[in-house]
């Protein structure tokens, strides 16, 4: 936990954003794994954890505005809790520790909710998404459960974007941290891709890094050969020669901060002439996007430049033509990269992404566009100093959206698709790294991990 003083200011600066009612945040429960004793490991609700700092379940935080009182609501340390956890901190010490004074059982939770909500206060919640809490609030609030993300408070959606996007220097040292723990990660993944090891071999030492570097990896890991599956969690293959292993991975600390960096590297340790051609271009569009970063620009314009960047050297290497600015317009690009480039990073990988991604990346200045590919940009409003993000541009093949494109005759205009047979079984190319804004520029978080194609080499020749 950070110090009691930072959990207060935190919930007085957001009582200045949310002037009136009662605040409701509940705490996230245990989850069952395959019977009710067997559980998931347990991952607190990130703005609970924000503003209470409590990374345990079977709480409630309660702010009434009006009134001025917080409540936290938990129960007392019984004899069982003792026995099976170990000594706890009573109800008091746990409500001390975040500097709140008034506690109260937690079965009365419901009936100090429907008591408010019966006085005419305004219960202001956040887009619940456990089927566990939205029982409760349904069952509480008696809001129908299809209208439970509809009547969750956009001011309290506003106010805690506002301050949980902008990171405060204890907040941005743990995620450097994480960063360093993904160092480790990566650099282990590099050693280890030789033909014939076992994805999963890699995919389980980079996972028990960050277990033993801190609580355990921020996301499930993706490590695939098969890189142009953007997601691929499957990681049963022998490495082979020839191919491209992307390992996209980054770390959880004690405090729940994350990392997320993802690294190519040509199994065997030696790239290609082909895959050297293309990793250069997605390089230079993910080292370019950090020294375009900066306060008050666009992310939407740094990602349309990365894009540029990659339709302007796929078309040097004849896998696009015509002029890429208009390419990139039209969104031809996109087949070679359909997907945003980054999103916010926090307590949460994809930061604050349960509060409703246009409320964390968009804003009345800039819309979420419908094209494919620009569509699924997270991160487009302009940037402030604070702000934690990804930069994570990518060039992939995938064979069956290129069939499907070239079928339909898309974007002739700009794309060779007789040129793209040679690359059918290339795979994909991701290079991901996160990146503070600063007052004016930006800074590359962490220890510097091999990035470039003779520091990759290098890397990869070490023993494992
Ligand atoms: N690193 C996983 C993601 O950004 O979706
Ligand atoms: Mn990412």
């Amino acid at each position: 936990m950070f110090s009691q003083e930072t959990y207060i200011r935190r919930r007085r600066t957001l009582t200045t954003k949310v002037c009136a009612g009662i605040l409701f945040f509940p705490a996230n429960n245990e989850m069952s794994f395959n019977y009710p004793a067997n559980t998931y490991s347990y991952r607190q609700d990130s703005t609970f954890l924000y503003y209470f700092g409590i990374d345990n379940p079977g709480y409630a935080g309660i702010m009434d505005v009006d009134a001025g009182v917080e409540i936290l609501f938990g129960n007392e340390v019984t004899m069982d809790d003792i026995i099976w956890s170990g000594a706890l901190p009573s109800l008091s010490e746990t409500a001390h520790s975040t500097g709140i004074h008034v506690t109260k059982p937690f079965d009365q939770l419901a009936e100090y909710l429907k008591k408010a909500q019966s006085l005419g206060r305004k219960i202001h919640y956040l887009p619940p998404y456990r089927d566990d809490i939205k029982i409760f609030i349904h069952e509480t609030l008696g809001i129908p459960f299809s209208e439970l993300k509809k009547q969750a408070s956009e001011d309290l959606i506003k106010g805690v974007v506002a301050m949980r996007s902008v990171k405060e220097i204890q907040e941005i040292e743990d995620i450097e941290r994480t960063v360093d723990v993904a160092y480790l990660m990566h650099t282990a993944a590099m050693r280890m891709a030789h033909e014939g090891k076992i994805e999963q071999e890699i995919a389980g030492v980079v996972e028990g890094l960050a277990i033993s570097h801190g609580r355990s990896v921020s996301f499930p890991v993706i490590l695939s050969q098969n890189g142009q599956i953007l997601h691929n969690h499957g990681h049963n293959n022998p490495l082979q020669n020839g191919r491209l292993m992307v390992t996209d991975a980054g770390a959880e600390s004690a405090m729940r901060y994350c990392s997320d960096i993802t690294r190519t590297v040509p199994v065997g340790g030696k790239f290609s002439q082909q895959q050297k051609e293309i990793y250069e271009i997605a390089l230079k569009a993910n080292v370019e996007v950090a020294k375009a970063v900066r306060p008050d620009v666009f992310y939407k314009d740094i990602h349309l430049m990365a894009c540029e960047i990659i339709a302007t050297g796929l078309t040097d290497l004849g896998l696009m033509k015509g002029n890429p600015k208009d390419a990139v317009a039209a969104g031809a690009h996109a087949l070679f990269m359909p997907h945003g480039l980054g999103h916010m990073l926090g307590l949460d990988v994809h930061d604050m992404e349960n509060l409703g991604e246009n409320y964390v990346g968009y804003d009345n200045t800039v819309q979420r566009s419908s094209q494919f590919g620009l569509a699924f940009l997270r991160l487009a409003r302009k940037l402030q100093p604070g702000f934690v993000l990804t930069d994570e541009p990518g060039i992939y093949f995938i064979p069956a959206l290129i069939d499907l494109w070239k079928s339909e005759g898309k974007h002739n205009d700009f794309i060779n698709y007789s040129k793209l047979e040679a690359y059918r079984d290339f795979g994909g190319i991701r290079i991901e790294d996160d990146i503070l804004v600063t007052e004016n520029g930006a800074r590359v978080l962490g220890k510097p991990i091999p990035k470039t194609v003779a520091e990759i080499e290098t890397e990869m020749q070490k023993a494992i």
